[in-house]
């Protein structure tokens, strides 16, 4: 049978030099053949090109912080197998099923596509129109116009195509701690210089510290100017919410320093306390300076499905007066080519007032965990912020370790947090523990943390 094979092989134009060690069924190459596989070849001795390396990539640490925690899990996994399950209170990853409403608009997206009548094929790089009307009504009252949404695959994809439009020239600012991808991309990007090991700050970025003494919130009074200021409300990872004075502040001063600033709003509909902005469109003169990036991921389980947008106004605009939307109407239509038709009909879906209200539902039920875990690590003798309007609290380590602790609780309470340090300079000496787990996880983290810090 084996002999068979082989000789088929041959024949049909396989690799010769290539010798399969484990049997195959004639049925298998002749199917292999007809799906187009690729042909099999001999494994070549390991060579280098003559391409030289972005030195830009060699300035970052190996690797990106969430998939470095998830080693780190695998790896204590693989040293303890008959360990309890772990709980992973890590990375912010909803655990939830899509409600029915809008699911049942991914399953209608799904369905146009088997139909001669509804089929579609490429669609407009910026989005639907409806979507994008919707997103401008439903969600931002009017305060901008549909054609200032671009809608994509996720917040953290514009992220990176904005830094593509700033280009290597711009100085960022950030706040520390804050979401690694604004760092890492300005520093793929070149914008940056090395890490100072001192202070493991990249040179030519600028680090607005957030912590418990400043409530959060940067003294904007003392900061280096910078071109771009990325500022994230509810915040990650310290689940600090700004106030409408404190936004009110941020604007006053990017327009004043002649900046942009690159509001995330990944977290908005975690805000309950009335008052509180949910767009930085809500402040007056945000117009001219502000680019909002936001994303169903959180708001409605979509972190797997993938759908964000990204509102530009027109008042933007560079220094030359061009308008920044131009321009990154030109990098969405050459590097990106819609969103999935599909997943913007779960999109539309979502803005419905079903679809809203059970975005609100799930809002309700992660907020709750929230609490639990921040009334949790206080019972253990910690000082926590965050976890109101948010769904991270952002624990007080009072100066030990961040590495140490995540280590301390992983080996010893099976929980996965994410240390502090991974989001910054500023973040060391603190723990961030996500509400995106199920209830029932979080209530058994709490206790078993309760377990091993009163022991
Ligand atoms: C602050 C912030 N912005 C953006 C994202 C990424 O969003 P998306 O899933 O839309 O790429 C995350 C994900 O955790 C986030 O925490």
């Amino acid at each position: 049978m084996r002999a068979t094979a082989i000789a088929l092989l041959a024949a049909l134009g396989a690799a010769s030099a290539f010798v399969p060690s484990a049997p195959l069924s004639t049925g298998a190459v002749s199917t292999a053949r007809k799906h187009h596989a690729v042909n099999m070849v001999a494994a070549e001795p390991a060579v280098t090109t003559a391409v030289k390396r972005n030195a830009n990539f060699g300035k970052l640490s190996a690797g990106y912080l969430f998939p470095e925690i998830g080693r780190r899990r695998n790896a204590y996994l693989a040293a303890n197998p008959d360990t309890r399950p772990i709980i992973s209170l890590g990375i912010g990853d909803t655990t939830l099923p899509i409600p029915e409403h809008i699911l049942s608009g991914l399953q209608k997206g799904a369905s146009q596509l088997g139909n001669k009548e509804t089929y579609s094929g490429y669609g407009a790089e910026q989005g639907q129109g409806a979507l994008r009307e919707k997103i401008a009504n439903k969600l931002y009252n009017g305060l901008i116009k549909p054609d200032e949404v671009f809608v994509s695959d996720g917040a953290k994809c514009d992220i990176a195509r904005l830094q593509m439009m700033f280009g290597a020239g711009v100085v960022s600012a950030v706040q520390d701690p804050s979401y690694p991808v604004y760092v890492d991309t300005s520093v793929m990007m070149g914008q940056t210089g090395l890490v100072d090991p001192a202070t493991s700050q990249f040179d030519n970025i600028v680090y607005m510290p957030c912590n418990p003494t400043n409530d959060f919130f940067p003294d904007l009074s003392k900061l280096p100017r910078a071109d771009v200021i990325y500022f994230c409300s509810p915040n990650n990872p310290t689940g600090a919410v700004a106030t409408r004075a404190q936004l009110e502040a941020l604007v006053a001063h990017a327009k004043k320093q002649g900046s942009i600033v690159v509001f995330d709003a990944a977290y908005a509909p975690f805000i309950r306390t009335p008052g509180v902005p949910k767009s930085i469109f809500e402040i007056e003169g945000a117009r001219s300076c502000c680019i909002e990036v936001n994303s169903f991921s959180k708001y409605a389980g979509f972190t797997g499905v993938r759908l964000g947008w990204t509102v530009i106004p027109d008042d933007v605009k560079y220094a030359d007066g061009t308008p920044v939307r131009q321009d990154f109407n030109r990098v969405m239509t050459t590097a990106f080519n819609g969103a999935s038709n599909i997943v913007q009909a779960g999109g539309l879906a979502c803005l419905d007032d079903a679809g809203l209200a059970e975005i609100n539902n799930l809002m309700d039920y992660y907020l709750d965990n929230a609490v639990i875990l921040k009334k949790g690590i206080e019972s253990c003798g910690f000082k926590a912020y965050g976890g109101l309007d948010s769904p991270y609290v952002f624990v007080d380590l009072e100066g030990k370790s961040s590495w140490d602790m995540f280590s301390n609780i992983l080996e010893n309470a099976q929980v996965v947090t994410i240390p502090g340090a991974g989001f910054g300079p500023g973040g060391e000496g603190f723990l961030r523990l996500s509400a995106f787990a199920p209830k029932e996880s979080c209530k058994e983290a709490v206790s078993r943390l309760q377990e091993l810090f009163k022991a």
